[in-house]
């Protein structure tokens, strides 16, 4: 796909690994969220993704906290939170594409000349110097030079976008370490982004952003026909709506979670406490995310058409009509499983449990 950062982390891609994998052997796509890891498996078969299994596991009880807590595990942990959650799904495939948190990626796009062009790897590792925050050594890096727009063709532009990746040795490390243990195989590490891109947005969009609202963290992607533009990490997510309603309230985190799903997002004057509490935090979000939407505009000189919602904190009730209130522009909410292939009874459950596996089951398209 069009949007996939073909050459990401490219130095520890096998790059024979395609030719080992048969057309029909079944991949994963795992994605380590701060509240709970989540597995896809999917079968390519004539061309369509066949959904074989999925699971979620929450990460709080590895690391001695409550269900739903976000909590940082260490590799040893992790992995064994993986192990139990494929056995659980019964996901006996191996080949894995794997997830690298957004904020443990440098994202920059980069305007070059177009003479740049003949000596792009010498270009780029000089450039890198300049943008990214650590040494150079420390970090492996990566970049995708953009397609033009039809709009930038006809001016005849004389720069090129250069989509520079930077990833800490150490964190590439970690999830070596992670997937090792796991007794799994990556056949790619990539940022989160991509994944619920893939998942998110369908064919032929033009200019939309995609909010994936996580436990503890949001992050959002700006595209133009299915090519990302612009991405952002905002440290705030669904959890901090749980444990203010629990310092407000009094209540334990559990009954917190279980009165912020309940509830959502109400305009009913007996709700005007918990909306009191909750208000601030969504502000916050939408602020922020608003800003890249102007950013975007600034830049490119055009706007964003739709935003698609997904991750677990977008099943919170009547967030999309909060978002079109604040965004003033279409919002819809994401539907990855439609794009695989699954028994048809399932959809309903699919369609509802979907937002919070966007990232891992676009990563496991990623390797069909
Ligand atoms: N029905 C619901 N209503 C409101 N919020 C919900 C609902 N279901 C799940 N959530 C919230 O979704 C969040 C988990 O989403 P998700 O699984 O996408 O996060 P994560 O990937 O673990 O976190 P991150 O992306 O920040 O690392 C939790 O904070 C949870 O409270
Ligand atoms: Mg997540």
């Amino acid at each position: 796909m069009s949007f996939e950062l073909k050459e990401f982390l490219g130095r520890f891609r096998k790059d024979s690994f395609k030719n080992l994998l048969k057309s029909e052997q079944s991949v994963l796509g795992v994605d380590i969220g701060s509240s709970s890891i989540k597995i896809v498996q999917l079968r390519k078969e004539k061309e369509r993704a066949i959904l074989e299994t999925y699971g979620e596991v929450f990460t709080g009880p590895y690391g001695g906290m409550e269900i739903g807590q976000p909590v940082k595990l260490n590799a040893g942990k992790t992995a064994e939170a993986i192990k139990d959650v494929l056995k659980e799904a019964g996901a006996k495939a191996t080949v894995a594409r794997v997830a690298i948190p957004l904020n443990s990626s440098f994202v920059k796009v980069i305007q070059l000349p177009v003479s740049a062009e003949g000596d792009l790897e010498n270009v780029i590792t000089i450039e890198a110097r300049r943008h990214v925050p650590v040494p150079i050594s420390e970090v492996s890096l990566d970049w995708w030079v953009m397609p033009k727009t039809e709009k930038e063709k006809e001016e005849n532009n004389k720069t090129i976008e250069v989509m520079l990746v930077a990833i800490h040795n150490d964190v590439i490390n970690t999830y070596k370490d992670i997937i090792a243990k796991s007794g799994l195989t990556a056949a790619a590490y990539e940022m989160e982004p991509f994944g619920m891109i893939r998942s998110a947005i369908g064919r032929g969009s033009s200019t939309i952003a995609v909010i994936d609202f996580g436990a503890s963290s949001t992050k959002m992607a700006i595209l133009d026909y299915g090519i990302m533009r612009e991405s952002r990490f905002i440290s705030k997510g669904s959890h901090d709506l749980t444990r203010a309603l629990s310092q407000s309230t009094g209540v334990d985190l559990a009954r917190a979670e279980e009165l912020k799903r309940r509830v959502g997002l109400s305009d009913l004057p007996e709700h005007k406490e918990i909306m009191e509490v909750m208000q601030p935090i969504l502000s916050y979000i939408f602020h922020e995310a608003n800003a890249s939407l102007k950013n975007f505009q600034s830049k490119y000189k055009r706007s964003v058409s739709k935003i698609v919602f997904t991750g677990g904190g977008a099943l919170l009730k009547g967030i999309a009509s909060f978002g079109v209130k604040e965004f003033t522009i279409e919002v819809d909410l994401a539907d990855p499983f439609s794009k695989t292939e699954h028994p048809v009874f399932l959809s309903n459950v699919l369609r509802e449990i979907g937002l919070s596996f966007s990232v891992a089951l676009g990563l496991a398209l990623g390797e069909l």
